[in-house]
């Protein structure tokens, strides 16, 4: 995906064009990597646009600020108004958003505190993240030879970039290996995540996925994994996985606001059960784009309808996965 230079960047309280959404290059995140962020979507539903899970995600955010000790001039209900503008500003129907908030120009050394906070938001269509195909066929992934951030170095429960030069390790690992994505295990050897992704297995029709105490990001998607498979009647247990649990699985998935439910076919070029999407994975994604496409109720009050300014919908946008 490459950007197409347009749109509208929301900077410090100004909504800007996207050539002139720039910092200086002595910003203290550009040489320290102080920065947290969220990613999240707006879907276009039948109901006309909503945001997925906005509330989480800005929780989430204000959390990672918490951990890092940074204060933003803007709380967090002023920063989610800010987000629905800049998509408003943006007039997509369904988009990706970027709220960033990261320490700025001042003064140079690691101590980040003098630095001032200051918050921006980028939004952009992103479609399948991992190929087309990917969501019905699966993806080829490795464990990764790098593990995750030990407990009491990085703090995983924060969305901080930080965190992210140990996820393109990963992931530079994997694609240049040949695979679509790389699985890390955490510093026990247990399995983990993907480089920006959390992990799902399926064995004898129940669901596991590693705690937030392996080292994963508490993912806004695995939550609602968890959920709807609940409510799709299926086991769910949150428990340390062996690495070699994923090699006799049934099935596999990754689970992230930008892979959406991925189906895994190979790891490590084991097939990972008959090496097509299995029957509970089918289930929870269908369960899963039902949700955000507003096919099904919002029993779980995830949805945030935004107008879009300019768009009247003609007609329903079809559920993308019903054939499955
Ligand atoms: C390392 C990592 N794990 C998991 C996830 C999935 O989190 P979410 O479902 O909130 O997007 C992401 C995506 O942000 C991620 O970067």
């Amino acid at each position: 995906m490459s950007f197409t230079g347009t749109g509208k960047v929301w900077m410090n309280g100004k909504i800007v064009d996207w050539a002139d959404a720039s910092i200086h290059i002595a910003s203290h995140v550009i040489h320290y990597g102080s920065a947290v962020f969220e990613g999240l979507r707006c879907y276009q539903t039948q109901q006309g646009s909503a945001f997925f899970r906005l509330d989480a995600h800005m929780r989430r955010l204000y959390d990672s600020a918490r951990i890092y000790r940074m204060d933003y001039g803007l709380d967090r209900d002023a920063f989610t108004r800010a987000v629905v503008e800049t998509v408003q500003a943006n007039g997509l129907e369904a988009c990706y958003i970027r709220p960033v908030l990261y320490r700025g120009y001042h003064t140079l050394g690691i101590n980040p505190l003098p630095c001032p906070v200051e918050g921006t938001i980028i939004v952009w269509q992103w479609d399948a993240y991992l190929g087309t195909n990917a969501l019905e066929q699966g993806v080829d992934v490795c464990v990764s030879s790098w593990t995750r951030s030990a407990p009491n170095t990085f703090p995983a429960m924060a969305k901080s970039v930080a965190n992210y030069a140990n996820s393109s390790l990963i992931k530079m690992e994997a694609v240049l290996g040949g695979y679509t994505e790389g699985i890390a295990l955490d510093s026990n050897g247990r399995l983990s995540e993907g480089s920006g992704q959390n992990l799902f297995l399926v064995r004898d029709d129940v669901i596991y996925t590693p705690p937030i105490a392996s080292s994963v990001l508490p993912g806004i998607t695995r939550d609602s994994v968890l959920a709807l498979a609940q409510d799709l009647g299926l086991q769910v247990r949150e428990q340390e996985l062996p690495r070699e649990m994923i090699y006799v699985a049934d099935e596999a998935f990754f689970a992230g606001t930008a892979v959406e439910i991925t189906p895994i076919r190979s790891v490590d070029r084991i097939t990972i059960g008959s090496g097509k999407r299995g029957p509970v994975t089918a289930a929870v994604q269908q369960a899963f784009f039902d949700y955000v496409t507003g096919a099904t109720p919002d029993r779980h009050g995830w949805l945030t309808p935004v107008e879009i300014p300019g768009m009247r919908r003609e007609k329903a946008p079809e559920v993308v996965l019903r054939k499955a």
